[in-house]
């Protein structure tokens, strides 16, 4: 299955599946990385890696409707099958839900449908954990709808919060999570050992 990377930031997600499908681990092409972001790290790391990159976003698509056939077209050049969000910030436009539904995957930082919606990302997610005083939070890995973080869950992972944590030591503890999880959970999918089609909205 050829795998197509959205990222829009760091990219650290992205390196761990890079990383497996270099070593084997991880039965997949990389086909293509496309960032929303010209000087995102997620793209640098493509480049060394020499794969093709693509940088879309509203300064090179000024008009919604354009960046959204852009995107179909670009990784339908590339022969997507499963495009896989790491860390990539904008909601997808009604051609590439419709083109890529049920194939559009995304990893967040917490146990959706807590912590999740828009603005929730990065350290504000962490932060709103702390604030809540959950004893446990985790990653979530899930289908990708047209709102931010409500698509139907794929896999769930826990992660404990500690008592001396900080947000900052349970950001990288959580995200060091993130890197194994998205690997196996991928692994799985392309295996046939998880079915995108069972998949079920949280309540
Ligand atoms: C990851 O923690 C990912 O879960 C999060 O952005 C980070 C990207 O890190 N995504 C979201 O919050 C989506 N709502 P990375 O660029 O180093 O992979």
């Amino acid at each position: 299955m050829k795998l197509g990377i959205l990222a829009s930031h760091t990219g650290t997600n992205f390196q761990a599946i890079l990383d497996a499908c270099q070593s084997g681990l991880l039965q997949s092409q990389l086909a293509v990385v496309i960032s929303n972001n010209s000087k995102s790290p997620a793209l640098q790391r493509a480049r060394s890696a020499q794969l093709p990159t693509h940088h879309l976003s509203s300064v090179t698509h000024p008009d919604p409707a354009d960046l959204d056939r852009a995107m179909v077209s670009t990784l339908q050049e590339y022969h997507v099958g499963l495009v896989v969000m790491a860390g990539y910030m904008k909601r997808l436009g009604p051609e590439m839900l419709s083109y890529y539904a049920g194939r559009i995957i995304n990893i967040h930082p917490a146990l959706l449908p807590k912590f999740g919606g828009k603005g929730m990302y990065g350290s504000r997610v962490h932060e709103a954990v702390m604030k809540s005083g959950d004893r446990e939070t985790g990653v979530t890995i899930h289908l990708v709808d047209s709102n931010y973080d409500t698509g139907p869950i794929i896999a769930q992972t826990r992660v404990q919060v500690l008592a001396n944590d900080s947000a900052e030591s349970l950001a990288a503890r959580v995200l060091k999570r993130e890197h194994n999880f998205y690997v196996e959970t991928l692994t799985k999918i392309v295996s046939g050992e998880i079915s995108l089609t069972n998949c079920k909205v949280a309540e």
